[in-house]
């Protein structure tokens, strides 16, 4: 076998050599992914799920309606929201789906959604906060904000907020954030360039509203603790959605050849979403941040209370946090 190997051409066996290292890579990471192993149904359970109408969030609602749930999906397109309930319907055969439009760059927006759940729904057992967007142009929104940072950060900040005296209500519930590795790609956070004040690029703003989550799931956990409600964060890997659509062309053809190879579907990706939402084994854990279904660990930064505790304060300044939308 190795004699024939020599025998190739050298390109050949450059070739070979390449592909069986790629290989393994792979088989590497299928083996380490983790994948939500419960059975838990979700009958009579309200579900919010924010960017649910593609992706991961998409995944999530899916398998959410398949336990049973009642899925809200809080989309700011009503057209892609409306053909991705379909789609959910059919695929979960559940017909216990809902549109309710948020954009979460608008803080008008997301009060009048809290508003709205507050009046039609009884509970709310599981809020999901995935929605995001990334490597767009600087943008400041109708709020002044860093359109960015508002509808990964600020946003569901204020959301979870305004949703959290229903969540008490229904505890034990759960808030899950969404967030991202890349939240350890910045070894700063400046409370006075959170919205990018005195310089911009576009891959620190990711960082930064990614690392915004992770610190006020750390902050807000001991907070609620004994109301019954938890609060963890996660990683969901590296996934083929639609999340680089605004990325420069060449970033794009990269993408192209390294997805199929390296990247999990957005169904996989989906998976310590799903876990956090509705594994037994998560129900008293809280505060932390995962990883393939497993409590992962941050960077030094997101681990920084006092820091935690100032991004907080100014968050609730730039939402404008009334004092009757504070839940603890
Ligand atoms: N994909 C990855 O490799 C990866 C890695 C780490 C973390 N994440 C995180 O995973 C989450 C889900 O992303 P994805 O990968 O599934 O990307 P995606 O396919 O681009 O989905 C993002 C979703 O967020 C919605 N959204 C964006 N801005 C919004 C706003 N202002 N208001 C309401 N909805 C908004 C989008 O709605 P429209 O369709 O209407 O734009 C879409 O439904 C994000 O928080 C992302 O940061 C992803
Ligand atoms: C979580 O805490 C509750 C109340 O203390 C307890 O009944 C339950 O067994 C705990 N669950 C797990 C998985 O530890």
């Amino acid at each position: 076998m190795l004699s024939f190997l020599c025998s190739l051409p050298i390109l050949v066996q450059i070739g070979l050599l390449i592909v069986g290292v790629l290989g393994c890579i792979k088989i590497y990471l299928k083996m380490t992914m983790g994948i939500c192993t419960s059975t838990k149904k979700l009958s009579g359970k309200t579900v919010i799920i924010t960017g649910a109408n593609t992706g991961i969030g998409k995944e999530t609602a899916i398998d959410l309606a398949k336990r049973g749930a009642r899925v809200i999906l809080a989309c700011r397109d009503l057209k892609k929201a409306a053909i991705a309930k379909d789609d959910i319907i059919r695929e979960s055969r559940n017909k216990n789906v809902f549109v309710r439009q948020l954009d979460l760059a608008s803080l008008k927006s997301v009060r009048k959604f809290a508003a709205e759940i507050l009046k039609s729904e009884l509970r709310l057992d599981i809020l999901i906060n995935n929605a995001g967007c990334a490597t767009i142009e600087k943008k400041l929104t109708e709020d002044g904000l860093e359109v960015q940072m508002q509808s990964n950060h600020f946003g569901h900040f204020l959301l979870t907020n305004l949703l959290l005296g229903l969540l008490k209500k229904s505890a034990p519930s759960r808030i899950i954030h969404v967030s991202s590795v890349a939240h350890a790609m910045t070894k700063t956070l400046d409370l006075n360039n959170l919205n990018s004040e005195l310089s911009y690029n576009t891959g620190t703003v990711y960082y930064y509203s990614k690392l915004s989550q992770v610190l006020c799931t750390r902050h807000l956990a001991p907070l609620i603790s004994s109301s019954g409600v938890t609060v963890n964060c996660l990683h969901p890997g590296a996934v083929e959605t639609e999340i680089f659509r605004n990325a420069p062309s060449w970033f794009k053809m990269i993408a192209a050849v390294c997805f199929p190879l390296f990247f999990k579907s957005a169904k996989e990706g989906a998976q310590t979403t799903i876990h956090l939402a509705v594994a037994d084994e998560v129900a008293n854990i809280t505060g932390e941040y995962f990883s393939d279904c497993k409590v992962a660990k941050t960077s030094k930064l997101a681990n920084d209370v006092g820091l935690a505790k100032k991004l907080w304060e100014v968050s609730e300044t730039f939402v404008n946090l009334k004092p009757e939308e504070r839940h603890f």
